[in-house]
């Protein structure tokens, strides 16, 4: 066993209004006992500035769901790294499977905007994860590393140190078809033994968390396996009760 800290990330996607953020996040203040895990909420960003009012003082951390490959400038209708600093958030989450597919964003992309993270001082959360003609076709491992290579490439070997990884089957998103544990497991040990080729120590102490499809009564099972530290989990965060049980199996 490893003595990386269990993350249990919110994605609210594009949901909520003013009124269900605060219903969630005061559920969420209330509810939460420290049990070792650390927890975080990730919602739009428009509702960032009242999530950042409302957990202030709280240790449940703030992140964004994606920001800018660019510094500030003339980019109409993005959100830079500092902006993102500037109102509380620690973590971005970047290149999440829908952003990938359904809004075009390219491996290059990916990369760019990691390292705009990482230059800021954000903890990235990097999604990856194959389609499922891409798993049937055998080439799961080739996707991923195709996926962390690119990031390497423009931001550099050791850009794993303070990072986080989530391994999500593009399968299991949004689907209620979860990875079975075993099936996350032979993942996560993968994507760690790509990382530790570069760099052992990064490797052995990068959190990898696994996303889709994690619910209240599948998530024990995910999280006991050796290299699956955590989730990063979506529909499941929208409800208070379901998050919260979550939030208690990680520990
Ligand atoms: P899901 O989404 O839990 O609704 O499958 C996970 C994610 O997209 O991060």
């Amino acid at each position: 066993m490893t003595d990386r800290q269990p993350l249990v990330a919110a994605n609210w996607k594009m949901n909520g209004a003013r009124a269900s953020v605060a219903a969630l996040l005061g559920g969420l203040r209330q509810g939460l006992l420290e049990n070792g895990a650390e927890v975080l909420v990730c919602p739009a960003f428009i509702h960032i500035p009242l999530a950042a009012e409302l957990l202030a003082g709280s240790s449940i951390g703030l992140g964004a769901q994606t920001l800018a490959e660019y510094g500030n400038g003339a980019y109409t209708g993005e959100i830079s790294a500092a902006m993102l600093n500037d109102y509380g958030c620690r973590y971005v989450i970047i290149g999440h499977s829908e952003r990938r597919h359904i809004l075009g964003e390219t491996d290059a992309t990916v990369a760019r905007k990691f390292r705009q993270a990482q230059e800021h001082g954000l903890q990235v959360i990097l999604c990856l994860g194959e389609r499922l003609e891409e798993r049937e076709a055998g080439i799961t491992e080739q996707v991923l590393s195709e996926q962390l290579d690119a990031v390497i490439n423009v931001a550099g070997t050791d850009c794993f140190h303070g990072a986080v990884i989530a391994y999500e089957p593009v399968w299991a998103i949004g689907t209620g078809r979860t990875a079975t544990p075993e099936q996350a497991q032979a993942a996560h040990s993968f994507i760690r033994l790509q990382v530790a080729r570069h760099d052992d120590c990064v490797a052995a102490a990068l959190r990898i968390v696994y996303g889709g499809s994690v619910k209240a009564d599948n998530a024990a099972a995910l999280f006991a396996m050796a290299d699956v530290d955590g989730g990063l989990i979506g529909g499941a965060s929208l409800n208070i009760d379901d998050f919260l049980a979550i939030c208690r199996v990680a520990r």
